[in-house]
């Protein structure tokens, strides 16, 4: 019989919570869910010319690497355990027009990186993004007319670019444009190839979002933008229409879904997973992990700590795994190994 005043779960003095957490092992077996290797994908920024390494100023421990640093960089992340990467180039401004054409040249800056990758370390799983904010000379996604950004012209675009990134030996076609019709568009292009097993990860709900800033400058697409992406990404008051969203990519193909970004949107992580089973991943994009580097820099935060319980959030809200910049240096937490090394300097050490 319940007690008075319990809905019949159990009530103290005959409950008390805490003998479960009274101790180490027995934390560990009540624990409901877990973080490895296995659930991280480390986005990286190659640039072009060799033996380079700069920086990114927002995103202190972050650099762009050329692709022979980037070679080696993977070859650690992959003795870590970690499955795949996610590839973004830092296009020379020279290379931008409003056509954006660079982004099916086959031999642009990552299609050269994946084939060189690909080649160093073929069990690595390779993810290149679909849109054409990288190339174009606004920094847009899509091409812009007369101030607008065109959706099936940017859909064919994007279809060509999907197809050079694929013969190039990408694994993963991730297109974040947030265009509509492109997964269907992108799916079908690349079967017409011969590349049915090239996979398709949906950015399926993309928010238009300020979290982006620091990710910008990394690519150097921030100071092209001219206004903002509102009319293509979704607006953060929105929930339902990321389920419409992810409807719409699941039916045209996707193989996974996205969210993007994270931690501010962990309830659509958990809608979206609870409503479709999909495979589902989460983005903690560029403005949350400056966030963390900047309070950890200044000694607010316990990094370490705090890299692995951001994570772990991830895995609790439902996400089967985690785009993150924090992955090598989980990783190696994870691993028990000290998270120190060239790649990962602390802020107050760069
Ligand atoms: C480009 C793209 C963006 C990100 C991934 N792909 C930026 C944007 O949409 O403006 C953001 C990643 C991050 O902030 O870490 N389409």
């Amino acid at each position: 019989m319940a007690r008075k005043g319990s809905i019949g779960l159990g009530a103290y003095p005959q409950t008390r919570m805490r003998r479960n957490r009274g101790d180490d092992f027995s934390r560990r077996l009540i624990a409901e869910n877990v973080l490895t290797a296995n659930d991280l994908i480390w986005p990286v920024f190659v640039l072009d010319g060799e033996a380079r390494r700069e920086a990114v100023t927002s995103m202190p421990g972050v650099d762009r690497l050329s692709i022979d640093l980037l070679i080696d960089a993977v070859g650690e992340a992959a003795s870590l355990g970690i499955p795949a990467i996610a590839l973004f180039p830092y296009t020379d401004p020279a290379l931008k027009t409003p056509g954006a054409e660079e982004a099916y040249n086959p031999d642009n800056l990552v299609c050269r990186a994946v084939r060189a990758i690909k080649a160093a370390h073929p069990q690595v799983g390779i993810i290149c993004d679909v849109a054409l904010d990288p190339y174009n000379s606004d920094g847009h996604d899509g091409l812009v007319r007369d101030g607008i950004i065109l959706n099936d012209e940017t859909v064919e675009m994007l279809c060509k670019q999907s197809i050079v990134q694929a013969e190039a030996g990408c694994d993963i076609i991730a297109p974040s444009d947030m265009m509509d019709g492109r997964i269907g568009a992108v799916r079908k292009a690349l079967d017409d190839k011969g590349l049915q097993s090239v996979r398709m990860m949906s950015y399926a709900a993309k928010y238009a979002s300020a979290f982006y800033g620091p990710f910008r400058d990394a690519v150097g697409s921030g100071g092209a933008l001219k206004g903002d992406k509102k009319t293509y990404q979704m607006d953060p008051a929105n929930s339902d229409e990321a389920l419409r969203e992810t409807a719409l990519d699941i039916d045209e193909g996707a193989d996974m879904v996205m969210v993007k970004p994270g931690m501010p949107y962990l309830d659509i992580v958990r809608r979206v997973k609870e409503t479709f089973g999909m495979p589902t991943f989460v983005y903690q994009v560029s403005g949350e992990y400056a966030m963390l580097k900047a309070a950890a820099g200044n000694g607010w935060l316990d990094n370490d700590k705090v890299v692995l319980e951001s994570l772990m959030a991830f895995k609790r809200a439902g996400a089967d795994g985690v785009l993150t910049y924090l992955a090598v240096e989980a990783a190696r937490l994870m691993k028990g190994l000290k998270n120190k090394g060239p790649l990962f300097r602390r802020p107050r050490e760069l």
